[in-house]
C-alpha cells in the first residue's frame, strides 16, 4: 500500500467535537440531560470527557508531531453564549488561544460552529424546530466570525445538517429497532421507542416545555425543522461573510454509500436524494461541502440489507468498508460543482491495525478521486482522540490517540503516524514559543 504524501496544499488531519472531548460543557442541552437521574438515553455522562479544554495544546502538539497539517474542532455555542444574547469573553479568548496554537504548530484549523450540542436555553425556546433559532444561530455565527475570524479559514456552520431527518426515518416506526449503520452516529438501536418513553421526565430541564417539543439536534426532525436548519445555515453563512468575506464557509453532511441490488435502483435514488439531493437548495453560495462517511448501505428489493455473511464489523456494528468514502465523494461531485472536504471518516475498533488498514484503503481510493479530477481539498479523520460517543458513552474507540481517563494521559496509536505519512508536510513545524 502506498503511503506517499498527497499533493502540496492538501489537508491531512483529524477531527474532534467540543462536547465529545472538552469536558464540563455545563451550559449545554446534553449536559443537562446526562446529569438527570431519570434520563434513559445516555449510557453515561460526559463529565470531564478527555479534558481537551485544558489539554488542547498537548493534543495539537501530538497531531503536528505526527506530521498532520490540519485540525478540525468545534467551538461550543453553549460556552460562547451561555445565556441568550450574553457572549462570554473568557470563552471567546479560550478559542482564540486554541486557534493561535494551531497556527504556531503550522496546523490549518477547520472550525465547526455547531456539532450536535446546543445551549440549554435554545431547547427551552423550541430548539431545532423553532423559527427563532435561525436568527439566534446567525447572531452567534456573526459574533464568532467578528471576534475570531482573523485566525480562521475553513468554517463549517452545522455538522451533519441532515442527521435529524435520518433519525426521523429510523424512529418513524416507534416499535422498530434500527440496524447497525442505519444512522452513522452513536445512538442505541432502539432509539425510536427510547425517545418515546424518555422525553417526558426531561421537560423540567427545558422550562417545562411539552415533552414532544424537546428538539435537541439528535431528536428526530420534522420537515419544518429540517428547513429551519437549512435556513439557519444560510443566515449563519451571511453573518460570517458580513464580518469576514474571505472565510470559506460550508456545512457537513452524513452520507452513506448506497449500493443497490437488482430491483432496488429506484429506492436507492430516493434515499440518496433524501440524504443529499434535497440539501443542495441550501448550499447555493457555499464555498465547500464537508462529506462524512463511515460505511456503505446495501439495499435490496425488500429494503436495507444487513452486512454480508462473514463481513468484518466495527465496534459500532458497521461493515468495515473504507472505500465507501470514495463512492460518496464521487456522487457528491456529480451534483455539486465546488470543493469537497472530507470532514469525517473513521472506525471504532480496539485493534489499531484495522484503523491503519481503514486509513490506507480509504485514502487509496480517495487518491484515485483526485487523479480523476475530483476537487477534494482535504481529509480529516474521525477522531484525533478516543472520546464520548454521544448516547453510547466512552465505550467506542474511534481515536488515533488513546486516553487513560483516570489520569488523562495520552497514548498515540500507530495509526496517528500512519495518517501523518500521507500529509504533504510530514515534518512537524516547531512552535515559535516552546509550547508542547
Ligand atoms: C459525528 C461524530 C460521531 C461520529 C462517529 C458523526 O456522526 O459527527 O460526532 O462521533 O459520527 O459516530
Amino acid at each position: 500500500m502506498r503511503t506517499s504524501p498527497f499533493p502540496s496544499g492538501f489537508l491531512i488531519g483529524a477531527a474532534t467535537a467540543a462536547h465529545q472531548v472538552e469536558g464540563n460543557n455545563t451550559h449545554s442541552d446534553f449536559w443537562a440531560i446526562e446529569q438527570d437521574p431519570n434520563q434513559q438515553s445516555f449510557a453515561e455522562p460526559s463529565l470531564a470527557a478527555v479534558d481537551h479544554y485544558n489539554r488542547y495544546a498537548e493534543d495539537i502538539a501530538l497531531l503536528a508531531a505526527a506530521g498532520l497539517n490540519a485540525y478540525r474542532f468545534s467551538i461550543e455555542w453553549a460556552r460562547i453564549e451561555p445565556e441568550p444574547g450574553r457572549f462570554d469573553s473568557a470563552a471567546i479568548q479560550h478559542y482564540r488561544e486554541v486557534l493561535d496554537c494551531c497556527h504556531r504548530f503550522g496546523v490549518t484549523p477547520v472550525v465547526t460552529l455547531h456539532h450536535f450540542s446546543s445551549p440549554r436555553w435554545l431547547i427551552t425556546e423550541g430548539g431545532w424546530e423553532a423559527e427563532s433559532t435561525v436568527e439566534r444561530f446567525a447572531s452567534y455565527c456573526g459574533q464568532v466570525a467578528t471576534e475570531l475570524g482573523d485566525l480562521m479559514e475553513w468554517v463549517c456552520t452545522i455538522n451533519e445538517a441532515n442527521m435529524g431527518l435520518q433519525l426521523y426515518a429510523v424512529a418513524r416506526d416507534m416499535a422498530a429497532t434500527m440496524m447497525p449503520g442505519s444512522v452513522q452516529v452513536g445512538a442505541p438501536l432502539d432509539l425510536g421507542p427510547l425517545m418515546a418513553r424518555s422525553m417526558a421526565p426531561l421537560s423540567h430541564l427545558f422550562g417545562n416545555i411539552e415533552p414532544g417539543r424537546i428538539a435537541h439536534f439528535l431528536t428526530p426532525r420534522t420537515l419544518t425543522g429540517n428547513d429551519i436548519i437549512g435556513r439557519a445555515h444560510q443566515a449563519g453563512r451571511a453573518a460570517i461573510k458580513a464580518a469576514r468575506p474571505e472565510l470559506k464557509v460550508g456545512w457537513t453532511l452524513s452520507l452513506h454509500a448506497y449500493q443497490a441490488e437488482p430491483g432496488a435502483e429506484a429506492s436507492v435514488r430516493a434515499e440518496q436524494d433524501a440524504e443529499f439531493g434535497q440539501y443542495l437548495q441550501y448550499m447555493d453560495g457555499d464555498d465547500f461541502v464537508g462529506v462524512q462517511n463511515y460505511t456503505r448501505k446495501r439495499v435490496g428489493a425488500e429494503g436495507v440489507l444487513p452486512p454480508p455473511e462473514g463481513a468484518e464489523l466495527t465496534q459500532m456494528g458497521y461493515e468495515f468498508y473504507p472505500a465507501a468514502l470514495a463512492q460518496v465523494v464521487r456522487e457528491v461531485a456529480a451534483q455539486w460543482q465546488g470543493p469537497i472536504l472530507v470532514t469525517e471518516h473513521g472506525i471504532a475498533t480496539g485493534d489499531d491495525t484495522r484503523r491503519v488498514a481503514f486509513i490506507d484503503e480509504g485514502l487509496g481510493a480517495l487518491r484515485q478521486c483526485l487523479a480523476d479530477g475530483v476537487d477534494v481539498r482535504g481529509y480529516l479523520h474521525w477522531s484525533l482522540l478516543d472520546n464520548f460517543e454521544w448516547m453510547l458513552g466512552f465505550s467506542r474507540t474511534f481515536g488515533l490517540i488513546a486516553v487513560d481517563r483516570a489520569t488523562q494521559a495520552r497514548h498515540p496509536k500507530p495509526s496517528l503516524a500512519r495518517l501523518g505519512a500521507y500529509s504533504p508536510r510530514p515534518q512537524p513545524t516547531e512552535p515559535a514559543t516552546g509550547e508542547a
